[in-house]
C-alpha cells in the first residue's frame, strides 16, 4: 500500500455541530441545508466543471465578503488556479501571496495579473502545504491577515485532455497537478494491488462497487497496461451499470486524483501550519467541493474553535489549549441558487470561514 493515510475517514462517525446559533445567513445567502455537511461522497466531479467562458470566480462575492480584503493586509491565496479570487482580492487593495503547484496555471495568473498590480502580486510554485516555507523564500516577515484555499482542479486542467482529469476527454491517465511529481494516476492504476485499489476506491471514492472494479483493473491490466482516460472509464463501465447522470467512473477518478495529489493530506497540514501564521483578526476562508475535504476543515475548526474541553474522568471542563479561532459561519455556506444555476460546480461547494482570536499558542498544542 502506498499512502492512503485516511482509511479511518471513512468510519469516523459525522460530527454534529451545534446548530446554526452562529450560523445566521448572511442577507440572502444560504447555510448548507444537507443535514451535516458529510453528505454526498462523489464530488462535482465531471458534472459541474464549464467551460473556460466562466469567469466568475465560485462564491467570490462571499468569500470577499468574509476575507475583507483592503491595503494594508496581506493574503495567502494557496490555491491560485485561474487568478479569479485573487484578482478580487487585488482589485480591493490586498497584497496577495500566491502559490499554485500547477506551473502551467501559475504561468497564466502571472502573465494576467503581474503587469496590473506589480509589487501588490506575488506567485510561487509550490504545495500550499508548505506556505511557511514560502513565505520565507517570499522574504515575508510579518503574519497573514487571510489565508484563502480554493481546493481541487480547475476547470481549465479537468478541460485539457493532457492532463488526464477526465474521463470524457481521452488522455494519458495522469491527473498530477505539478507534472514534475512522481506518482500518476497511470503508476497507481498499473501498479498497485487489487487490495490496495479496492481500498483506495472504498475510501477516497466512497465507491459501493470498490471490489468490482479493483478486480476488473487488474485482470485488464494482466493482458495490457491500463493508459488512457478512456480505457479506464470503459473498465469501470462495463462492471458498474449507470445510475442516474452520473458517470459510473466518476468516483474511481476522484479517488485517484486526491491520491495522485496527496490532497487531504496537503489539506491537513496547510491547516495546522495556519494559526501559527494568520494574525489576531485574521480570517481563514476554505472552499471545498468534497465530502472528505469539508470534514477535515469541519473537524480541524471545530477542535480549535471550543474555549474548553470536558471529558467525562475530569472533574469539570478545562480551557482547550487549541483555542485559537471563532467560527464566523457555524454551518458551511453554500453557493446561491443563481450562482449555482450559472455554474454547476458550485453545486457541490462549501465555505467555511473562521477568525484567528489573540490567544498565544504553545508549540505542544
Ligand atoms: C479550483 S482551482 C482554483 C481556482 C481559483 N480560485 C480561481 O479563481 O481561478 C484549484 C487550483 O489549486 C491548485 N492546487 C490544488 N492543490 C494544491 C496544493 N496542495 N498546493 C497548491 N496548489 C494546489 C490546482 O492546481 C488548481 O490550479
Amino acid at each position: 500500500m502506498q499512502s492512503l493515510r485516511y482509511a479511518h475517514l471513512a468510519l469516523r462517525p459525522q460530527s454534529v455541530m451545534p446548530e446554526a446559533a452562529a450560523g445566521r445567513p448572511l442577507a440572502g445567502w444560504r447555510l448548507d441545508q444537507s443535514g451535516g455537511s458529510d453528505g454526498g461522497g462523489a464530488s462535482a466531479g465531471e458534472r459541474g466543471r464549464v467551460g473556460e467562458t466562466y469567469h466568475r470566480p465560485i462564491m467570490g462575492e462571499e468569500v470577499v465578503h468574509f476575507l475583507k480584503p483592503q491595503p494594508g493586509k496581506l493574503i495567502l491565496d494557496g490555491t491560485l488556479g485561474g487568478g479569479g479570487h485573487t484578482e478580487m482580492f487585488l482589485k480591493n487593495g490586498a497584497q496577495v501571496l500566491a502559490t499554485d503547484r500547477d506551473p502551467a496555471a501559475l504561468a497564466r495568473a502571472r502573465e494576467r495579473l503581474e503587469d496590473v498590480y506589480g509589487e501588490q502580486f506575488s506567485a510561487l510554485h509550490a504545495n500550499f502545504a508548505d506556505f511557511p516555507a514560502v513565505m520565507e523564500a517570499a522574504g515575508v516577515v510579518r503574519g497573514l491577515d487571510g489565508i484563502f484555499l480554493d481546493l481541487g482542479v480547475s476547470s481549465r486542467q479537468l478541460e485539457n485532455p493532457a492532463r488526464g482529469f477526465s474521463f470524457q476527454r481521452e488522455g494519458r491517465l495522469d491527473m498530477r497537478f505539478d507534472p514534475d511529481a512522481d506518482v500518476s494516476a497511470e503508476d497507481i492504476v498499473n501498479t498497485w494491488s487489487e487490495e490496495d485499489l479496492r481500498r483506495l476506491l472504498h475510501v477516497y471514492g466512497d465507491e459501493p462497487a470498490a471490489k468490482r472494479i479493483a478486480h476488473a483493473i487488474v485482470v485488464r491490466r494482466a493482458s495490457r497496461a491500463i493508459l488512457m482516460t478512456t480505457d479506464l472509464a470503459g473498465i469501470v463501465a462495463s462492471v458498474v451499470p449507470q445510475r442516474g447522470r452520473t458517470h459510473p467512473a466518476t468516483r474511481t477518478f476522484q479517488a485517484l486524483r486526491l491520491e495522485v495529489n496527496q490532497e487531504l493530506p496537503s489539506l491537513e497540514r496547510a491547516l495546522q501550519a495556519v494559526p501559527r501564521w494568520l494574525n489576531p483578526g485574521g480570517r481563514l476562508v476554505v472552499l471545498t467541493f468534497h465530502s472528505l475535504e469539508d470534514r477535515i476543515v469541519k473537524h480541524f475548526l471545530r477542535d480549535h474553535s471550543a474555549a474548553t474541553l470536558d471529558r467525562p474522568e475530569w472533574s469539570g471542563p478545562r480551557p482547550n489549549p487549541r483555542h485559537c479561532f471563532q467560527l464566523i459561519v457555524r454551518k458551511a455556506l453554500v453557493a446561491s441558487e443563481a450562482e449555482t444555476a450559472a455554474n454547476p460546480r458550485a453545486r457541490s461547494c462549501k465555505l467555511r470561514v473562521a477568525e484567528r482570536n489573540s490567544n498565544v499558542l504553545h508549540s505542544s498544542t
